[in-house]
């Protein structure tokens, strides 16, 4: 068989997709090899009790499936993948299929994003490999093989299924010989049945994520962060020397939909009071930080607020990767990007700091940093105190590391500067009923930053762990500024925050949820507020 393989290799049979495409024409009725990639995230059912956690849903139907249940011997939930099962002879014939798929067909058809015209090309030439080869299948085996052969060149080999679970936040791959872990949605941090075993294997597949970012992982250059052209973004290392078990990479699974105000509060991150309070905030151009630990859901926060920028506004974002999605008109969304070159050069690259620098030139009303670190900070500071309005995320646990790590190197800004910011939106994990929840844990309002570097802070909100409710005090120093700057009377801004509440709560009991319907809202109650409390019958 392999000298058939390699007689055929020689011939060099580069097939263009369209040209194969329009050659057999007429032929489909022959391909049989479908994959439902319309299902939708199924149910999962509440447990009460975890030790009886015995269920499964297809992501890759009807191929591949997920098997969540109870491990008795390590005392947790397991994430099992369940895929066709090859014997030795069908093992061996993938194996001399993979081969010639590699050396015959033109794998820049991969660029075509269309996975339907993928599979079709993939299976006719499947189908004429098969024949020049003299290999015949039975329907189930061949459509197994199919399945292997889809997720190893198409997909993304083991992790496919996971690439497939809408119900997975983060994958994690700490090396060989150690389980993949997830962050399930449901179930939090949980081991999975996959593991790379072999070294080469593990490298191979660094090195496809890593083109599959647009990226280039080496041994010179053996970091990488990029973003899959779905959105997810990824980290990976390549070599030993970095991370003592091999290549690692970690995803963060690119979400669907932006999550709406409406969505944050039914999932019990924050309250209507705490909406109500920052979208008077936002309106009034306040300054916001959102702080929180990794993952612990700071940049699904700040898309969230800015949401409830006035619709006109003009809008400029600066990320690493791209994750804010907005749909306000006048916004620009830009992304930074690293460099090529040897040697500790950078040609080509465009820094968060660059692009920042940038924006200010561009008059916005809004700018949003999507995480600072360094430098960046002391642009975005900067441009806040020339009177843009901005909105950042910040890696941090509470207001006193924030002011640290502000007036510290790399950023050294000086009290006065820090005092700019007005509102910092505290984020965690929490455990609710023994549940893993987010929570706004505390909205805190900068009153003074000494020199010394203390804050003086008033806390209008804050989540009470005990009874898991938000604690709501009817004093915000934001609400006075806002009075002060803008000729507001008190009582009028009191009374625009208990019908924005009384709105956020009527929109979330009628199950209007979604980003898109939620902004629809917010604009059409910038352009005529009356109409809108009309139709829910505010007034
Ligand atoms: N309030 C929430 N409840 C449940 N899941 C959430 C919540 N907020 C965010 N998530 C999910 O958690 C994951 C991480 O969210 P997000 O990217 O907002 O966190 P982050 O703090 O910005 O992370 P990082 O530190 O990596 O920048 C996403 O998959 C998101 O959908
Ligand atoms: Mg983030």
């Amino acid at each position: 068989m392999l000298d058939k393989l390699n007689s055929l290799f020689k011939r060099k049979k580069i097939i263009d997709v369209d040209e194969k495409i329009k050659k057999t024409n007429g032929q489909n009725e022959q391909l049989i090899f479908k994959i439902d990639f319309s299902s939708q995230k199924p149910e999962l059912p509440e447990i009460e009790d975890q030790t009886k956690l015995d269920f499964r849903y297809g992501v890759i139907i009807p191929f591949a499936y997920i098997h969540l249940s109870w491990d008795d011997v390590h005392n947790e939930i397991v994430y099992g993948v369940e895929e066709p099962i090859l014997d030795v002879h069908e093992k061996e014939i993938l194996n001399t299929l993979e081969q010639g798929v590699q050396e015959l067909i033109d794998i820049s058809f991969v660029n075509v994003d269309q996975k339907e015209v993928l599979i079709e090309y993939l299976e006719k030439n499947i189908r004429i490999l098969l024949k020049e080869l003299g290999i015949e299948l039975n329907r189930n085996s061949y459509l197994k093989l199919m399945y292997y052969i889809y997720r190893d060149f198409i997909g993304m080999n083991k992790i496919e299924p996971l690439m497939n679970d809408q119900y997975i936040e983060d994958i994690e791959c700490n090396g060989i010989k150690t389980p993949l872990y997830i962050v399930h949605r449901k179930f939090g941090n949980i081991r999975t049945n996959i593991v790379y075993d072999d070294f080469d294997e593990l490298t191979g597949f660094v090195e496809k994520l890593s083109q599959k970012c647009g990226k280039y992982i080496s041994y010179a250059n053996p970091i990488m962060d990029g973003r899959l052209p779905d959105g997810s973004r990824v980290n990976a290392t390549y070599t030993e020397d970095v991370t003592s078990k091999g290549p690692t990479f970690s995803i963060r699974m690119f979400t669907r939909e932006a999550w709406s105000p409406v969505k944050l509060m039914q999932v019990g991150t924050v309250s209507a009071e705490i909406l109500a309070y920052l979208w008077i905030a936002v309106e009034h151009g306040t300054n916001i930080l959102v702080v929180g630990g990794t993952g612990s859901g700071k940049t699904t926060i700040i898309n969230c607020i800015a949401s409830f920028i006035k619709p006109e506004a003009r809008i400029v974002s600066i990320e690493d990767t791209k994750e804010i999605r907005l749909m306000h008109e006048n916004w620009l969304p830009s992304v930074a990007r690293s460099g090529t070159g040897v040697g500790g050069e950078n040609i080509g690259e465009i820094t968060l700091f660059d692009l920042l620098k940038a924006s200010f030139r561009q008059r916005p009303d809004y700018v949003i940093v999507g995480e600072i670190r360094g430098q960046e900070a002391n642009v975005l500071f900067q441009g806040m105190a020339s009177g843009h309005s901005g909105l950042s995320t910040m890696h941090a646990d509470d207001v006193k590391t924030v002011i640290r790590r502000l007036e510290t190197p790399p950023i050294n800004l000086s009290p006065s500067l820090v005092e700019i910011l007005d509102i910092v939106c505290l984020v965690s994990y929490a455990k609710v009923k023994n549940r893993d929840a987010r929570k706004v844990r505390a909205i805190q309002e900068i009153i003074k930053v000494s020199g010394s570097g203390e804050a003086e802070v008033n806390t209008p909100f804050q989540w009470d762990p005990r009874r898991n409710i938000f604690m709501f005090k009817r004093d915000s120093v934001v609400f006075n500024k806002i009075v002060q700057k803008k000729g507001i009377t008190f009582d009028e801004l009191q009374k625009e925050f208990e019908i924005r509440r009384s709105l956020l709560n009527f929109i979330y009991k009628k199950g209007i949820i979604e980003f898109e319907d939620v902004q629809s809202i917010i604009n059409q109650y910038y352009k005529n507020k009356n109409t809108v409390l009309k139709r829910f019958g505010l007034i």
